[in-house]
């Protein structure tokens, strides 16, 4: 059946695997871990995922690799940034050991969905934990489900590592100081479709937000950060209502690894102007080249990218980083799992 899948023009979607992983939460523990065939689940209509925003998920890629191994990103980094999430909204934690036995599992169960290495195509797995537990005042739930879900997928962007513009959307915000913009929640999803839309009829790859409280820095787009390269140095924003990007902290060491100097700061619209590259960075982006980002409601454009082309820097970047996914760079950070 997988002979069929055209691996090389895969969409970033969801294609039905075999199998998924399942993990219960009652009696204030965590139960067996179960395997499943079925692409649905059996909900409490009071359910807090459903009613009050008690959903939490990952998203993180396995590689088929040219020395015929499976390769799994940073598995450990996607758990701990899960159990961050949890923690902001009072979901129980899964322990690490938990998350990455599961993963592993869910991965080896849908192999023959792992696309080849030659394709660029990856299997993505998705993460998930809501509250399954019945409330009707606003509350933490007593019961939760933990799913793993796998997916192949190809770029999340169009034409995966080529240039597209972006557009800064002024007349929304997708998550303020003290929210919930740093955990990754399905309610900051929600509140990016709008904008998401917006963008994408006016013809852009995505949106790019503002803080919500200054308008005046950069924060992230709808499913990526932001970096941006001039004078040897990467440049990402630091703000408390972005997404801790795993793949922006990979590129910051990979950027330190080359002798760049790495800054950590608010980055103005204004300074936009000034970067000799730019890209949008994440683990379904991967790097997205930035080519012009236009502040549409201010009616001005920042031409980043001058020939249309990806920049050097970032180029050499998004090769590191692919060849430490794929083991043909060595995994010196210990990023990687061979399963
Ligand atoms: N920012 C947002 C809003 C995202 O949804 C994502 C995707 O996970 C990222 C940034 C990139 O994070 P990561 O590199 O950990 O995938
Ligand atoms: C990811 O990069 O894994 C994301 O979660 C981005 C998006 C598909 C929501």
């Amino acid at each position: 059946m997988t002979e069929q899948i055209d691996w090389g023009n895969l969409p970033f979607g969801y294609m039905k695997t075999d199998y998924n992983v399942r993990c219960y939460y009652r009696n204030g523990k965590w139960g067996e871990v179960e395997v499943s065939s079925s692409e649905e689940i059996n909900l409490h209509m009071a359910a807090t995922c459903l009613h009050y925003g008690q959903e939490a998920f990952e998203g993180l890629k396995a590689f088929r690799c040219p020395d015929g191994k499976v390769r799994v990103f940073r598995m450990e980094a996607n758990a701990e940034r899960l159990q961050r999430t949890c923690r902001g909204i009072m979901m129980p934690e899964m322990p690490t050991e938990k998350f990455c036995e599961m993963a592993k599992q869910v991965i080896m169960l849908n192999e023959r969905f792992i696309p080849p290495y030659e394709s660029g195509a990856s299997l993505y797995l998705r993460p998930l934990l809501i509250g399954t537990g019945a409330q009707v005042g606003v509350k933490p739930a007593d019961e939760y489900l933990f799913i793993i879900f796998v997916t192949p997928v190809g770029p999340y962007f169009k034409g995966g590592f080529s240039v597209n513009n972006y557009a800064i959307v002024r007349d929304f915000d997708r998550a303020a100081p003290l929210g919930t913009g740093t955990f990754k929640v399905g309610g900051n999803y929600a509140a990016s479709l709008r904008a998401n839309k917006k963008a994408h009829d006016a013809g852009y790859a995505c949106e790019f937000y503002l803080d919500a409280k200054e308008k005046k820095y950069i924060d992230e787009c709808g499913a990526a950060n932001f970096f941006g390269i001039k004078d040897n140095t990467y440049i990402t924003p630091k703000s408390e209502s972005i997404l801790p990007s795993i793949t922006n902290k990979c590129l910051q060491q990979l950027a330190k690894d080359l002798g760049m100097n790495v800054e950590c700061r608010p980055v103005p619209t204004e300074e936009l102007s000034t970067f000799e590259e730019a890209g949008a960075c994440g683990t379904a982006a991967v790097i997205s080249p930035i080519g012009r980002i236009d502040d549409i409601e201010k009616g001005q454009s920042y031409v980043i990218s001058k020939d249309g082309k990806p920049g050097p820097v970032s180029t050499r970047l998004y090769q590191l980083l692919r060849d430490i996914q794929y083991g043909i760079a060595e995994d010196k950070h210990g990023w990687v799992t061979v399963l």
